[in-house]
């Protein structure tokens, strides 16, 4: 089913950012994307309207309980002007299963990529052209009904935000230095590690603040009942390289099935690197590291695309990782997604989807 969505124009456009200082997330465009839930009706209402502050009753569940699922995804201009989305359908699914998760009413099928479309639709003059600029799409649903008991909510609200973005490490392609920590855990099995919820992202602050004073970009996670197994970078997935095997942890209820660590997986695949979605952990990955087998350390995300890891500190161990350089698949993998994301490459896999 296709839906129309009234269109509001500001009458105030903002100035457009400066491309080429572009950092991530702290510029929004002139519009954004509502859309209502109540029990009577379901999802309607959809629109795109100026960008501005919303009102919400201090009572509305999502400040007290947290019930608030999100995605995010790009959309990339090409040389010859067009606009093109990287596997928007993916973003869909993984928000249906992050809804269910939490009790959020699923939105019907196709609206989120759609409510992107018309909103990227209009503010295509917002879309940098600059060298590893994009225009960076959060849909977020939240709950608005104002009750303090705890129970899954009867009113929500669908919002699509979009920020002209540059990289997300200020580091870009140059190696990071992470942290892992064996303190705090993101998520342990049964829990909700594997969708995309804001509280995941809470109970990584302090790790990450931990990190940042002791000079490190990120965390390296490490399983929430053994302590012992590698499971992400920060907000990213992550890749050892090994003796020539690329390893990922799998997918076993803890981690954040990526949509940029599955087309990783397929791109090396297609080349006939040997990867592995197994367990890890960081004994045999340090007894790697100083046997000289560790080759390569990246993580992988939408805001991160392919972020090269150039050191890891484990405790009172170092890991100096490729000599702080980025490696050669991280570079070809980095070279690869961009290169079909904004229409360098032959999407030999069906991952584009343009907007008219
Ligand atoms: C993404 O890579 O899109 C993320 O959601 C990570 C982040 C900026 C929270």
């Amino acid at each position: 089913m296709r839906h129309e969505f009234p269109v509001t124009k500001t009458t105030m456009p903002k100035d457009k950012p400066d491309t080429d200082t572009l950092a991530f997330g702290n510029r929004f465009t002139d519009h954004m994307f509502l859309m209502d839930y109540n029990q009577e009706r379901g999802w309607h209402n959809g629109r795109i309207v100026p960008y501005a502050p919303i009102c919400l009753d201090p009572a509305a569940s999502v400040f007290h309980y947290a019930q608030e699922m999100f995605e995010g995804l790009k959309a990339y201009k090409t040389s010859s002007g067009n606009v093109q989305l990287f596997r928007p359908e993916k973003n869909e699914e993984r928000a249906k299963r992050t809804c269910e998760r939490i009790c959020i009413p699923t939105l019907p099928d196709g609206l989120m990529v759609e409510a992107v479309k018309a909103l990227v639709d209009v503010e295509r003059d917002w879309i940098p052209d600059k060298p590893n600029t994009s225009l960076y799409i959060r849909p977020f649903i939240i709950a608005t009904e104002p009750f303090l008991g705890v129970r899954d909510a009867y009113n929500y609200m669908f919002i699509v935000i979009l920020s002209p973005v540059g990289p997300y490490y200020k580091e870009g392609l140059l190696p990071t230095r992470i942290y892992v920590e064996d303190e705090y855990v993101r998520s342990v099995k049964g829990g909700t590690g594997e969708v995309k919820i804001g509280g995941n992202y809470a109970v990584g602050l302090r790790s990450e603040k931990k990190a940042h004073e002791k000079g490190y970009a990120q965390v390296l996670w490490l399983d929430g009942i053994e302590r012992r197994f590698v499971e992400e970078i920060g907000t990213s997935n992550a890749f050892f390289v090994i003796d020539g095997e690329v390893v990922t942890a799998p997918l076993t209820g803890t981690i954040l099935p990526g949509i940029t660590r599955d087309s990783v997986m397929t791109l090396l695949r297609s080349w006939g690197v040997n990867v592995s979605e197994r367990r890890l952990s960081i004994e045999d990955l340090y007894e790697a590291h100083r046997e000289g087998r560790l080759s390569e350390v990246f993580a992988s995300g939408t805001a991160a695309v392919i972020s090269p890891v150039g050191e890891l500190c484990w405790g009172d161990k170092q890991m100096i990782i490729n000599e702080k350089r980025i490696g050669t698949l991280s570079q070809k993998l980095y070279d690869e997604l961009t290169g079909i994301q904004y229409g360098r490459i032959e999407d030999r896999f069906g991952w584009i989807t343009e907007i008219e």
